[in-house]
């Protein structure tokens, strides 16, 4: 058989239908305790699960059925995409490291990059996310170990020169993390790139329904055992109904995710003409800066994007367009079925804050023509306000 696509490993991977009586989906297994036949066993871990926060077959389904979607030897589910971000990098820093991070790294990485990672002794620099891989060079020491890339970021949507990062830290012998939430494994081939450590929120298109928060974080030989070994040193396991929940999302992720990029494109396309609006921020568009980064690393987009209307707007106009959308919730996340539109919020120290209001949109998977009449009529209570 030709290689398989990953939409049809989305569908397949992780079932196990000839152990559970021919039932496709796993069962949900709700335990802490798993039975030995005897003191032997017991003392030597003997049989395939030895205890429900190490693993259970509900626990194997879906880490096995991510692990066959990016490629990879092994994939650690854990309680949120946050956890994934730290566990990444907690897994492979140690204290007199210096690592890197992107200044576009998602709000709540960062809080943990500079709150958490000084208090180990790991020295935390940002940088621009835009930044020339020999100005990134300027930036490493002799103790670097990490470079982590967030391609695009996911307010603003730098793209990032992923070929020239991870030549740069491979030569360095630093590795390089990824948080893929963005692309997701059907759009982008972390592993076929180089990057070492990958980080998906399992929150948003995996689980697809804004009802679970789960993230996943693996790699390939050492890097995935030394993965693996943190989340059981810490103690990370995620409950039995929410992996299922996480493995029933995934089998419809291919289809959701071409209509929320349908539709994405079609709103910022729609958006980017507007006379109010300075920028348009998706990656997807030629429009975007670093497009071809885009056009070289990816085959597809996501429905999450941004726009900066003009400084000039009054704020109660943009609350006016905001507040006034039948279809899209006011709300944090994204990759579920709905859509949504949030502001950014900027926490910057090393690369250009917007100027004017940064909007964001989730492009859920709605009819194309419905969001587009909602945003139109959206625009005209801002120039009516
Ligand atoms: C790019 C990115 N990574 C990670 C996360 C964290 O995911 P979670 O909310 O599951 O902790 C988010 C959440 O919005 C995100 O947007």
């Amino acid at each position: 058989m030709t290689k398989i696509s990953k939409n049809t490993i989305a569908t397949h991977a992780g079932l196990n239908p000839k152990d559970n009586h021919g039932i496709p989906n796993p069962p949900v297994y709700h335990t802490s305790t798993i039975l030995k036949p005897n003191l032997d066993d017991y003392r030597n871990h003997r049989g395939q699960y030895d205890y429900g926060r190490l693993g259970t077959p509900t626990s194997e389904a879906t880490e096995k059925a991510v692990a066959a979607l990016y490629g990879c030897d092994d994939i650690v589910a854990v309680p949120s995409g946050l956890a994934a971000i730290t566990t990444g990098v907690l897994a492979v820093v140690k204290s007199g490291d210096q690592a890197l991070f992107p200044d576009s790294l998602y709000g709540s990485g960062r809080r943990f990059v500079e709150n958490v990672l000084p208090r180990i002794g790991v020295e935390a620099v940002f940088y621009d996310p835009t930044a020339s891989v020999s100005d990134l060079e300027g930036l490493t020491t002799k103790n670097t170990s990490l470079i982590y890339i967030e391609t695009p970021g996911s307010l603003t949507f730098e793209m990032q020169d992923t070929k020239g990062i991870v030549d740069l830290a491979h030569a360095k012998g630093a590795l390089v993390a990824a948080d893929n939430t963005w692309g997701t494994a059907l759009y982008y081939d972390v592993f076929g790139h180089g990057i070492d450590i990958v980080i998906e929120a399992g929150t948003k298109y995996i689980s697809g329904h804004s009802d679970v928060s789960i993230g996943f974080v693996g790699g390939n030989g050492e890097v995935g055992k030394a993965i693996r070994n943190y989340a059981i040193n810490i103690g990370l396991c995620v409950a039995p109904d929410d992996h299922y929940l996480a493995l029933r999302g995934l089998r419809t992720m291919p289809l959701r995710m071409k209509q929320s990029e349908q539709n994405g494109l079609a709103l910022a396309r729609w958006i980017e003409e507007q006379p109010e609006v300075v920028g348009m921020l998706h990656p997807g568009l030629e429009s975007h800066p670093q497009h071809h980064l885009w056009k070289r690393d990816f085959t597809g987009s996501c429905g999450l994007f941004s726009f900066i209307l003009d400084a000039g707007i009054a704020d109660a106009a943009v609350d006016a367009m905001v507040n006034n959308l039948k279809l899209f919730g006011i709300g944090a996340s994204w990759g579920g079925f709905e859509s949504l539109i949030s502001e950014g919020q900027f926490k910057r120290s090393v690369s250009a804050r917007p100027n004017g209001r940064v909007i964001r949109i989730y492009a859920g998977v709605e009819d194309t023509d419905d969001l587009l009449a909602d945003i139109e009529q959206g625009f005209e209570q801002m120039r009516k306000a």
